[in-house]
């Protein structure tokens, strides 16, 4: 289970996911570096008749991890079996997980920074050794037992690699992060769910979906619905690029891609804390949502397209988005930043 706040941003819709994600690395857009090295490595191992060594993706959410942990696993061969770090709650829960894979099973822990200390801690010699020690009995009849796994590849995924221990970190063999999509890659991922979910739609339209999607492709599926849906209603059902652009203003997604709480994270940095620099917890006050969700959803968007810088004293605000709001930038409201 996924325990982080659902938000409309990252929110899935599971069954449309599901039609929409692809299986295949043919068919997975975008990446193009942490695709090859992926496709690589399940080659390499498959023609050594290993499994493929324990593999870590990281990056924002709905960007891909749990479709390139599916793909892996379809293109191994492999059965993939699901959890999450915060569904482990006890040493017990990762034996049985552990204890029932077989040979080149892929094990695919969610979240998985949210595990906790002590159940990582029999991870470790379950990684490196394929050995898991368990302590069965209690009081002077405690005794270690030690069970030999099959060897499994664990894939792990988070959209918060700072929070992983080094030692968990350096036991996976292969880590990759995935960054955000250009409008180009999204454009593609538009134009294939359409075509998926039999709505016509023209390059234009497609275009100017993937370039308010905020490089995410979930968010372009869920925009490309919204938009279906006011083509549906007000036109004649085709996604033209006028069209696109009239549902999406509707929605409140600017032309730069920005929702309605991008905009009230910059507003209250800007008018409530004099721009800044302000911590996560005040700022989530300010705005009502999870400091956790600004840190994992809205953050690292607003920094990459340079609307936020982060200083050791917290948040500023840039000039660019006092320019998104129309208002005066003043450096002197800045000590963060002096
Ligand atoms: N490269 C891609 N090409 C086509 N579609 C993609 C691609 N990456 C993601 N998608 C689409 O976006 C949806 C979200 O991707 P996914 O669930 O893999 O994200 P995630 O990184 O696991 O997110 P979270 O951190 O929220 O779990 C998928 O269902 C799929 O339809
Ligand atoms: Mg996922």
């Amino acid at each position: 289970m996924d325990e982080r706040p659902v938000t409309t941003l990252n929110k899935p819709d599971v069954a449309l996911e599901i039609t929409l994600r692809p299986s295949l690395f043919s068919d997975f857009t975008g990446q193009a570096k942490v695709k090859e090295r992926l496709e690589i490595a399940v080659t390499a191992a498959q023609q050594r008749g290993e499994a493929i060594d324990h593999i870590l993706l990281s990056g924002p959410p709905g960007l891909g991890k749990t479709t390139l942990a599916n793909i892996i696993a379809k293109a191994m061969g492999s059965s993939l079996k699901n959890t999450s770090g915060p569904t482990i709650e006890k040493a017990a829960d990762l034996a049985g997980l552990l204890t029932n894979l077989e040979a080149g099973d892929v094990l695919f822990i969610d979240e998985i920074h949210r595990l906790q200390k002590t159940i990582e801690e029999y991870l470790y010699p379950a990684m490196e050794d394929f050995k898991l020690d368990i302590i069965i009995d209690q009081g002077p009849n405690a005794r270690s037992v030690r069970l030999n796994l099959p060897r499994f590849t664990l894939i792990g995924a988070t959209t918060r690699s700072g929070l992983l221990t080094a030692p968990l970190l350096t036991r996976f063999g292969i880590r990759e992060r995935l960054d955000y999509y250009e409008a180009a890659q999204l454009q593609k991922i538009v134009v294939r769910s359409a075509r998926l979910l039999n709505i016509e739609i023209e390059e234009a339209g497609a275009h100017e979906i993937a370039r308010r999607s905020r490089g995410t492709p979930r968010i372009a599926n869920n925009l490309l619905r919204r938009v279906r849906d006011y083509a549906q209603v007000r036109g004649d059902g085709r996604i033209t690029a006028p069209v696109a652009d009239l549902a999406l203003a509707m929605l409140e997604i600017d032309e730069n891609g920005l929702d309605e709480m991008d905009k009230r994270i910059l507003e209250a940095i800007i008018v409530k804390f004099g721009g800044g620099p302000v911590g996560v917890s005040s700022l989530a006050v300010a705005v009502g949502e999870e400091p956790d969700t600004i840190e994992e959803v809205y953050e690292p968007y607003l920094i990459m397209e340079g609307y936020l810088k982060r200083t050791p004293q917290g948040r500023v605000c840039t000039e660019l988005s006092y320019q998104k709001l129309g208002l005066k930038f003043s450096q002197g409201a800045q000590p963060g930043l002096l």
